[in-house]
């Protein structure tokens, strides 16, 4: 199996890269921005699982190069995971600063699209693969805190799910992964209630597990799905009363 992992500097990517490493002694690509910190990671793969890995570099903001990037690939893909994200403070950096809210789009949304768009012709070509969209909660519902951040991964929701219904009669899987709170580079100056908050292995787990089962939406941790339906639940007119 060779899996492509994009935005793999991620906490939670590298994760995902091992516990594919370690069930199906996969062929990893680990593609992201910063190639020194990925090399290191290739370097842990290798020595760890004895398993094939290399990396390459991989903007998803620079949405010009994303044909030509996966032309460039010599193995073509089985199964490929959208792992980058970007998350800045809302209130003081997102609210106020356009750029950064165009920011956290194209790395979440539109950039992630327009590349996997490129993913699902080869793939609906093929006749096979699976594509692995890791979104989040935060999607479900938006928040005065973090509801630019949350848009975005709605709109990601709702691509993966429109992507799926076209690719389901090609013999193409798409899986939407919708974490809560993870212990990540992303959340580390957040307090996060440590009940709630997984490591990045525990969904690395769940996300695998999943495949397996090829499951069309996954909650991560379980119990995010019964804490999203009561929050789905509550009334617009009491909801937008409240501090969340
Ligand atoms: N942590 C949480 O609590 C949480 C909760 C729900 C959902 N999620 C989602 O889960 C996914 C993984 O999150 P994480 O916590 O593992 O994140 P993370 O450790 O903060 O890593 C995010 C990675 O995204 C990559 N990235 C950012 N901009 C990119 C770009 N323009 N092109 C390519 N790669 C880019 C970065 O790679 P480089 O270093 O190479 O730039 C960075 O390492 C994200 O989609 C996130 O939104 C996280």
């Amino acid at each position: 199996m060779n899996l492509l992992v994009l935005g793999a500097n991620s906490d939670v990517a590298y994760a995902v890269a091992a516990a594919f490493a370690r069930h199906e002694k996969a062929s990893i690509l680990l593609a992201s921005r910063n190639m020194e910190l990925l090399e290191k990671k290739v370097q842990d793969l290798t020595i760890r699982y004895g398993v094939e890995v290399s990396c390459c570099y991989f903007d998803v903001t620079d949405f010009e190069s994303h044909s030509a990037f996966y032309e460039s690939l010599q193995k073509k893909p089985d199964v490929v995971v959208y792992s980058a994200g970007y998350m800045p403070e809302q209130q003081e950096d997102a609210q106020k600063n356009y750029k950064e809210a165009q920011k956290i789009f194209a790395i979440n949304f539109s950039g992630a699209a327009a590349m996997l768009e490129v993913v699902a012709a080869d793939f609906e070509k093929q006749g096979h693969g699976t594509i692995i969209g890791i979104s989040s909660v935060a999607g479900e519902r938006g928040r005065q805190s973090n509801y630019i951040y949350g848009s975005s991964k709605a709109a990601f929701n709702s691509y993966l799910s429109g992507m799926r219904n076209r690719l389901c009669k090609r013999g193409v899987h798409v899986m939407t992964v919708l974490p809560g709170f993870i212990h990540t580079k992303m959340t580390e100056s957040l307090e996060l209630p440590e009940l709630l908050t997984a490591q990045p292995e525990e969904v690395a787990e769940d996300i695998y597990r999943a495949f397996r089962k090829k499951k069309n939406i996954i909650y991560t941790k379980w119990f995010w799905r019964w804490i999203m339906a009561v929050i789905k639940g509550i009334p617009e007119a009491v909801f937008k009363r409240m501090g969340l």
